[in-house]
């Protein structure tokens, strides 16, 4: 039977990077780079895929899971001594391998499928992935004859200035008849300026025994993009983002400048919803249609349902229901539910806290480890004090409650619906349905005493 492989080279260290990072698990729009490679692969019709890995193995293990199979390579000696150590895995096969590296986080499933195409069509022994680059520094050329066949490739560092001259660069992709991968790979050597076993000389082999190599030209050189250094790194990221961008603004987000808008791969965005401006949409975050995002946000992990606003604020792993609003300058902590039509103003730090519908918390205001009821108004500089230095404590506060500017409300505590705190309190105590709670020193005003003060205002 004829099967489908595909290797992915991921065991390098990435020295060029100069990170305690591994290369392959830098991030591009909030995925590692190796995890874009696997993705795309995923999306084209394969039987198997083994993952080689060497550098950092059980970190790029834990982010890939179990979506691949892994070899170990236990000295990195090359892309080509990469590839034969899934030789137990795969020299038996009857078929095709695609082989790709885990640094080129661009590459698109169609291309791929382009490339199988192509290289059935030409019945080819091996095909290689090319593009033309603008700057093809540091890339393997690609080494054609007068009529224009491949006869190699040759790495930036073996060859002579005239190679260098060559545009046409090796993506690091290929498609090869499976078992004569394995065969070629056995006769290459390291005699060569990195003292490497190369996966490109393979090429080389297999022309000299009479196959056929084709190479298959993509149009867009960016989407080959090889990172090896930061550089590069944020040149891909550019170009995904873009793609992201775009597409969201295909299904109907408006991104008022886009160049300017940071949103991970897997965020989801509503139809009609506003983007301006320096917004960063990060992690799993999901929102509604008709919202409106302001200049320099920053969600991660949240949950906006329709019609939110939110205006230059942070939010973490918390959840927005309907029509409610936030900002600016506000801060959503993690584990915090706000309910439909709730307000909250500027200056507002909400920290693990429900609060529920139609409730107003305004201006310069603390809630922490608390349950707020509906229709709730919470004044001005309201601490909700949650902590006594040793542990944190809850609050509760039943609708329609009325919480005066400037109180303190020192947990544990519970504070009944329709009940009214006067401004200025520190409240201790329960207070219950229907009670004012005051707690706050009565003033006592001296008669003339203004004139008694070493204050003078003429002075
Ligand atoms: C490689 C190609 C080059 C091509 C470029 C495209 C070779 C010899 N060169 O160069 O022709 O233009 O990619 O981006 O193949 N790796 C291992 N084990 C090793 C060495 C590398 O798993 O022993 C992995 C790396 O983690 C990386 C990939 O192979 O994901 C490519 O290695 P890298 O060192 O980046 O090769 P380039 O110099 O970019
Ligand atoms: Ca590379």
């Amino acid at each position: 039977m004829s099967t489908r492989n595909t290797i992915i080279l991921a065991a390098g260290k990435g020295t060029r990077m100069k990170s305690k990072l591994y290369k392959v698990l830098h991030q591009v729009c909030g995925r590692a780079m190796v995890d874009h490679v696997l993705t795309q692969v995923e999306k084209t019709d394969m039987d198997q895929v083994v993952t080689v890995v060497g550098y950092g193995a059980e970190k790029v293990e834990e982010t890939l899971g179990d979506r691949t199979k892994y070899v170990l390579q236990k000295e990195q000696l090359g892309t080509g001594h990469a590839v034969l150590q899934t030789e137990p895995l795969l020299k038996d096969q009857e078929g095709t391998t695609l082989v790709v590296s885990g640094d080129t986080p661009l590459f698109q499933a169609e291309t791929f499928e382009k490339l199988f195409k192509y290289h059935e069509a030409k019945k080819a022994v091996a095909t290689i992935l090319t593009s033309k680059a603008p700057d093809p520094t540091g890339y393997g050329r690609i080494v054609r004859n007068d009529i224009g066949i491949v006869e190699k490739i040759v790495e930036q560092k073996d060859a002579t200035k005239e190679e260098q001259e060559i545009d046409e660069i090796n993506t690091g992709v290929y498609v090869f008849d499976n078992q004569a991968l394995f065969k070629a790979l056995h006769q290459t050597s390291n005699n060569n300026a990195q003292g490497e076993y190369y996966l490109t000389d393979v090429i080389q082999i297999l022309k000299e025994q009479g196959d056929i190599v084709a190479a298959y030209r993509m149009n867009d050189f960016e989407e080959s993009m090889g990172v090896n250094d930061r550089i590069a790194l944020s040149k891909a990221t550019k170009v995904m983002q873009r793609r992201i961008n775009e597409a969201h603004m295909r299904n109907g987000v408006t991104l008022i400048n886009p160049e300017d808008t940071y949103i991970d791969v897997d965020i989801k965005i509503g139809a009609d919803t506003i983007i301006e401006p320096g917004v960063l949409l990060k992690g799993k975050t999901v929102i509604g249609e008709d919202c409106f995002i302001g200049a320099h946000s920053e969600l991660h992990d949240a949950i906006l349902h329709d019609h939110v606003t939110v205006t230059s604020s942070y939010l973490e792993d918390s959840e927005m229901d309907t029509g409610s609003n936030i900002g600016p300058m506000s801060h959503l902590r993690p584990d915090s539910h706000i309910g439909k039509n709730v307000h909250l103003g500027n200056f507002v730090e909400v920290k693990k806290s429900t609060i529920d519908e139609g409730t107003k918390v305004g201006h310069l205001t603390y809630v922490g480890n608390a349950h707020l009821g509906k229709r709730i108004n919470v004044g001005c500089g309201v601490v909700f004090v949650n902590y006594d230095g040793a542990h944190k404590h809850d609050t509760t506060v039943g609708d329609d409650a009325f919480i005066g500017s400037n109180s303190n409300l020192v947990a544990p505590l519970s504070v009944a619906d329709h009940s009214f705190i006067a401004a200025g309190s520190t409240i201790t105590d329960e207070v219950n349905q229907y009670d004012m709670a005051i707690a706050r020193a009565r003033q006592t005003n001296k008669a003339g005493y203004f004139k008694k003060l070493p204050y003078d205002p003429e002075k």
